[in-house]
């Protein structure tokens, strides 16, 4: 039978369908799909043409972990799983302006400064604008090799030579173009054919590769999703334009773990590692404010002290209340609140309720439950949280504070930056559990119940 030569693609999620339409049914964006002429059968037809074989091993044997390379950049590092591992292929994604080529740049730099072979390649500045880039960050590294390209095949057969390449760094992959293909830049097919060929030249010649992908929501441009399956690992570069912090956190790692993140600040020299989030986070925090609590959480292994706001006042007339959050899940507030009104008797139904975690962290922990309910306790009855606590705990549906990993962690934090007060969950069975022996100086409040701290 004849093969197609036309089909529609979404350009949000990658899926394909036989027929336009106006909507994509597999992600739900809107004006996402376009037509794309089927790709060239090539890589097919030299599949067929090697009679090799493959090797069948068995699962006991030797096996040595992957050779890494420290950035020097504790804070990328940490995300990557100890460094960069050779012929790995990472994506760093991120809304445009948020600093992705300026974390690149950066990292580049630094390896080329420690006598490793850095390749910086940008489709979408010209080298004077790098040079320019570099020297407002006082960068130094006249080792680091610069080119200004978008066509992939002069790319690949320029390095295709090269054995002593450690890094690639492509900024970005949706301005790459490769002439095989019939598409536009950044169009789906696009991204994914040049995401392809310069995968195998890393596979190949060994070196790592970093590949920039911006995110957009318009779907404009082919979203690094139908990249995330082809790379190793896949980080993304998040923060708040208006604010300085900037985080990045891994998606997904062949190589290591995805909870770790590494926290940065955008400063007018770039981005500034931040060694001790915590202080940062609580850095414009104001005592004796009702509505106020700090959280005890953690980040992939590392605890981070939070400041969690909450405002509440009397809805409008017959409306819905309004429960607007930014940081957490809008789903575990409503249980929150819920469970305020029916177990502890707090009448928060009648109010409007605005919820923040301060400093542009998004929270996934069920440990915020408790600060979160200290903040809107104090946001309701006007009361200040003692400016010298923390709080965490997983909060129940019948108001009973559950344990949450790491308490010791989290207790020290607090130690740490000053705090002389965790309020905490109670523990159940002393017997079986070490009792959590508090740091110096500080003092544990450990509840049973919700209601214990109304
Ligand atoms: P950039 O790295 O170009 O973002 P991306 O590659 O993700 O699109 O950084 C963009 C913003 O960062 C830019 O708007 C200005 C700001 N910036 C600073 O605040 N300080 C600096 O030293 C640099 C280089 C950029
Ligand atoms: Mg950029």
């Amino acid at each position: 039978s004849k093969r197609p030569t036309q089909r529609f693609v979404c350009q949000s999620c990658g899926a394909v369908t036989p027929k336009w339409s106006g909507k994509c049914d597999a992600c739900g964006e809107w004006n996402t799909i376009v037509e794309e002429a089927v790709e060239p059968t090539a890589a097919a037809s030299r599949r067929r043409a090697t009679k090799t074989g493959i090797s069948l091993e068995g699962l006991t044997g030797s096996a040595s972990p992957p050779p890494r390379r420290a950035t020097g950049i504790d804070e990328l590092d940490r995300v990557l799983g100890g460094g960069l591992v050779a012929a790995s292929v990472v994506l760093v994604g991120g809304d445009p302006g948020i600093g992705k080529s300026t974390l690149l740049l950066q990292t580049a730099c630094r390896l080329a400064l420690g006598g490793q072979r850095v390749v910086y390649i940008s489709g979408e500045e010209a080298i004077d604008q790098i040079r320019m880039r570099a020297q407002r960050l006082e960068l130094e590294a006249p080792a680091l090799q610069l080119a200004a390209s978008i066509n992939v095949s002069d790319i690949v057969s320029t390095l295709e030579n090269e054995s002593d390449v450690a890094l690639v760094v492509i900024d970005s992959i949706q301005t790459m173009w490769l002439d095989t293909v019939d598409s536009a830049p950044g169009s789906v097919a696009q991204v994914r054919a040049c995401s392809f060929e310069l995968i195998r030249l890393a596979k190949k010649r060994g070196f790592s590769l970093v590949l920039v992908g911006h995110v957009t929501k318009d779907g404009a441009l082919a979203g690094p999703r139908v990249m995330e399956h082809m790379v190793d690992a896949v980080m993304y570069f998040e923060g708040d334009r208006g604010h300085q912090f900037r985080i990045l956190r891994a998606a997904k790692n062949r190589f290591g773990a995805t909870d770790e993140i590494g926290v940065f600040a955008m400063t007018d020299r770039g981005l500034v590692e931040v060694p001790n989030p915590s202080a940062l986070f609580l850095a414009e925090r104001r005592g004796n404010i009702a509505g106020s609590a700090v959280f005890a959480g953690l980040e992939g292994t590392r605890p981070v002290l939070l400041e969690v706001q909450a405002l509440l006042s009397p809805k409008a007339g017959d409306n819905a209340p309004r429960r607007a959050v930014i940081g957490w899940d809008t789903g575990r507030l409503a249980m929150l609140l819920a469970v305020l009104e029916t177990r502890c008797g707090l009448k928060l139904s009648t109010m409007d309720v605005y919820l923040n975690f301060a400093g542009g962290l998004r929270v996934t922990e069920p440990a915020a439950d408790l600060a979160v309910a200290a903040a809107l306790i104090s946001a309701a009855t006007g009361q200040p949280t003692s400016a010298g606590s923390v709080y965490f705990g997983e909060v129940g549906l019948s108001g009973e504070i559950r344990q949450v990993p790491q308490a010791d962690a989290r207790l020290k934090e607090a130690q740490k930056l000053g705090f002389e007060l965790a309020v905490l969950p109670r523990r159940v069975a002393r017997a079986t559990s070490a009792r959590v022996r508090p740091p110096a100086g500080l003092t544990l409040n450990e509840l049973g119940h919700l209601s214990d701290l109304v």
